[in-house]
């Protein structure tokens, strides 16, 4: 026999879920040089237009439809519309790819959390990193080894998120939520409070929020600001479908939307003003401009903050809370991707929970275990990021609302579904949004970034590597959602989830 589909406890609950999922790596360490480099204060303008405009739409549109067909991606598009089935096994593969290399950041902000403990990177934080702890190779090509030191805190990663996974929606999900979540706020207040005392913090708030409103004019400003809010927000990966899916019959998804979409920027926000009062101590201290120590990525949170730890006043304690709060921002996002994978085959397969978590999750595991703690684990990192975000996500995202909207012509019943318990109604404005203006954009983003990466290879990276770690990787997404959305599943009928709320009207 089949089991119940799961639900969460309360809508707190939920929110705290989702809130876990948009609140990431991506928020800490992309956001704020996203922000600093794109117009500064004027890029608010276009990161509020696309939070309104792509980001709340689109989320309102995974919580309908995950809510109304009450399943994962592929089963719930099956439902949506048989042909629609690839797009929610090629969010699948995309959350797979993610998954494997999400979770070795996550390993690597948990070694870091007791680097700090005693500045163990010493006076050379870039050549400890790189060589000491990574053993980075100079290029992808010929012989390699495995780096026990890195897949170590991996394994302890793997283990906590499929241990949280197995122990289920409502005992293992939700309550980490309602751990984690409060203690990330909590570690947030206290990294920016002292981020904002330290000698140098203006300057570095000045240069992040500085309008250059020339800015605002340039296209590239658009696509960087709508990118960021897709990644940032986790819409496009199927992850909102599969959480919605564990939603009450009665539920308000269009103001869960807007709870979920507005906590997520004003952590993003938050961080941006942590990070850049930080990197004005660092320039005050180094005498550069802020221009010169700002970075993004690796560069920022595994260089610059072990830099500015060694030389701030108790940087110990500051280094401990960074890198414990990016261990936990990420985590909470990584159970929420993994989530998505396991759900998705257990729907399909009949599965139960803790065999799928087993068997599907373990698979994920050794994957990511296998694959990147080694001396080119960062280049593949590096590649594999970097395609699955610009040809998986924003991708699967736009052909996605093309199909729901212009092919299935699914905008109306799902708007009707939505405002039959929601606060805030959407009606035609929340069509047109999606209808017209979300695909236009995503295709101009496309069209933009794809023609970047044909005139130049991404970081200077040979043909051949692109080739094999990024397109087919890409394409392989897109071919292995087809190919699976082909094959017999046992599960093609899925039990009816529960029709009465055993705790009443959730909202
Ligand atoms: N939304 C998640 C992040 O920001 C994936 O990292």
């Amino acid at each position: 026999m089949q089991e119940q589909r799961e639900q969460w406890g309360t809508r707190a609950g939920f929110l705290l879920a989702a809130i876990g999922s948009a609140v990431g790596l991506g928020n800490i360490w992309r956001f704020p040089y996203v922000a600093y480099e794109n117009g500064g204060g004027a890029f608010l303008l276009p990161y509020l237009v696309a939070l309104l405009t792509a980001g709340i739409p689109l989320l309102i549109l995974e919580y309908t439809i995950g809510h109304k067909y009450r399943a994962s991606p592929p089963t719930a598009f099956l439902r949506l519309s048989k042909p629609a089935q690839p797009i929610g096994w090629w969010q699948v593969i995309i959350c797979f790819v993610i998954a494997v290399y999400y979770a070795l950041i996550i390993a690597w902000a948990v070694m870091f959390t007791g680097f700090s403990v005693g500045t163990s990177w010493g006076d050379d934080p870039e050549a400890f990193l790189f060589e000491d702890f990574l053993r980075l190779s100079d290029a992808p090509t010929g012989e390699f080894s495995y780096v026990g030191a890195v897949a170590v805190p991996l394994i302890a990663v793997w283990v906590v998120t499929l241990a949280v996974l197995a122990i289920g929606v409502r005992r293992g999900i939700e309550r980490a939520a309602r751990i984690f979540i409060p203690l990330l706020a909590v570690l947030f207040l206290i990294l920016v409070g002292r981020a904002l005392t330290l000698p140098g913090a203006s300057a570095g708030l000045d240069a992040l929020f500085s309008p250059d409103w020339s800015a605002i004019t340039d296209g590239s400003v658009w696509v960087a600001a709508y990118g960021q809010i897709f990644f940032s927000l986790s819409v496009g990966f199927g992850i909102m479908i599969t959480y919605a899916s564990y939603l009450r019959r009665r539920a308000d998804l269009s103001g869960s939307a807007l709870v979920a979409g507005f906590a997520n920027s004003s952590f993003e926000i938050l961080a941006g003003i942590g990070v850049f009062a930080t990197l004005g101590f660092m320039a005050a201290s180094t005498g550069e401009p802020v221009g010169e120590v700002a970075t993004s990525g690796i560069g920022l949170a595994f260089v610059a903050f072990p830099e500015i730890i060694s030389s701030m006043p108790a940087g110990e304690v500051f280094g401990v809370v960074f890198f414990a709060s990016l261990t936990i921002a990420g985590l909470t996002s990584l159970i929420s991707i993994v989530q998505v994978v396991v759900a998705s085959v257990a729907d399909r397969t009949g599965l139960r929970r803790v065999p799928a978590v087993l068997i599907v999750g373990g698979v994920t595991a050794v994957v990511s275990i296998v694959l990147f703690p080694t001396t080119h684990g960062v280049h593949f990192l590096d590649v594999v990021d970097h395609f699955i975000n610009q040809y998986g996500i924003a991708l699967a995202g736009l052909v996605a609302v093309v199909v729901v909207a212009w092919l299935v012509r699914g905008l109306k019943p799902l708007s009707d579904h939505a405002n039959e318990s929601s606060a805030v109604r959407v009606g035609l404005l929340w069509r047109i949004t999606l209808g017209v203006v979300t695909p236009v954009v995503l295709g101009w983003m496309m069209w933009d970034s794809l023609s970047a990466e044909l005139a130049e290879n991404y970081e200077g990276y040979s043909t051949g590597f692109l080739l094999g770690a990024g397109w087919a990787v890409a394409i392989g997404a897109i071919v292995g959602g087809i190919v699976l959305s082909l094959l017999p599943w046992k599960g093609g009928r899925q039990p009816e989830p529960a029709t009465t709320d055993v705790e009443g009207v959730q909202r």
